[in-house]
């Protein structure tokens, strides 16, 4: 036996194969069940008891030595069907030119008035868009009954306690209240959510920005030149602005803030109805209640605070007429925006 076991030592390392299939077929010629391996592993029962030692060793170097040669045949197949398809390979043609991508108009736009508001040393503050009642509405002032708390507005995920999807970033004003004392400088990016039937004037998501500044002595002067600073550096120089009075539970004043129409200049347009005007913000003096809610003193420290939405001044900026084209990512649409950041 032990014969036989050299004599096939010595074939193996011979042996040849040019495909796959043909590795396959020398593997189950000698390794398989029925396979050379096996027949003399049976052999090897009537091997007498003092030869076992010596056979049994040359035949699992056998073994071996047949299962490495069939690896390295299987890897050289292998590796010769790889080169082959390297054939065609041509490193001089010309590359398909890979498509580069466009941000989004509403990214552009966020980043656009985040970088308006750092130059003024603002920095951004982020908070969770599943939000509770309090850092919603009670914080800032909402009264009890107020209408916007009323499930044709908000989006409840519980009641009693309330989890909400938050209908403005408000929210983080108080969020970033809590924990920092003045002065606090914030810009405050996000999405809000709000129970709307969807139309091309209104969606049941969309994007705000809003700012927060509280400190020592912050007057209503500083609130309007942050706004005209704004206006300006976003809409172009001659860009004017306005104030209305308004209500907003949280501030007090409260004002929204027009500006001179950026399409006519100011003379009148369809865009404008024909006002020279058109309304981009909210904004007013922090009530003292949402100081004191979030534990800041009212009587050491004032403040203001702004809120616009992104898709209004995306508006502005770009006139789309439809709100539901920023979240259907028609390509065709999205290709429109370059932009170098
Ligand atoms: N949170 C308001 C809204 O969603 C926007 C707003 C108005 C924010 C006035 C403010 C503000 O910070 O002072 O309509």
């Amino acid at each position: 036996m032990i014969d036989k076991i050299n004599a096939l030592k010595e074939k193996i390392s011979s042996i040849k194969a040019t495909s796959a299939e043909e590795v396959e077929a020398l593997r189950i010629k000698y390794l398989s069940k029925k396979g050379e391996i096996s027949a003399m592993m049976n052999d090897f029962r009537s091997v007498p008891p003092e030869s076992k030692k010596i056979v049994g060793q040359a035949l699992n170097e056998l073994k071996n030595l047949i299962t490495d040669r069939i690896n390295t045949l299987r890897e050289e197949v292998a590796a010769q069907k790889g080169s082959e398809r390297l054939k065609d390979l041509d490193l001089t043609r010309t590359p398909a030119v890979t498509p580069l991508g466009t941000r989004h108009p509403l990214s552009i736009v966020r980043e656009e008035i985040i970088s308006i508001f750092r130059r003024l040393g603002f920095s951004i503050a982020e908070g969770p868009e599943i939000e509770d009642d309090w850092h919603v509405f009670s914080s800032l002032n909402f009264a009890a009954d107020h209408p916007a708390r009323d499930m044709q507005d908000t989006f409840f995920i519980q009641r009693e306690p309330d989890v909400l999807l938050r209908t403005h970033t408000s929210s983080v004003q108080t969020r970033v209240m809590e924990h920092q004392k003045p002065p606090i400088r914030i810009i405050c990016p996000g999405r809000v959510y709000r129970n709307e039937a969807i139309s091309a004037r209104a969606h049941c998501f969309f994007h705000q920005v809003e700012a927060l500044y509280v400190d020592k002595n912050v007057s209503f002067a500083d609130l309007r030149q942050t706004l005209l600073y704004f206006a300006k550096e976003m809409f172009g120089n001659d860009t004017k602005i306005r104030l209305r009075p308004s209500y907003f539970p949280f501030t007090e004043p409260s004002a929204e803030m027009d500006i001179s129409c950026n399409l006519c200049g100011g003379k009148g347009c369809s865009f404008c109805k024909h006002t020279g005007w058109v309304e981009i913000l909210g904004c007013g003096m922090v009530d003292p209640n949402v100081l004191e809610a979030c534990g800041i003193d009212s009587k050491e420290y004032s403040g203001f605070a702004l809120g616009m939405g992104i898709e209004r001044i995306t508006n502005l900026k770009y006139q789309v007429k439809d709100l539901r084209m920023f979240s259907e990512n028609d390509v065709r649409f999205l290709k429109e925006f370059t932009s170098a950041r």
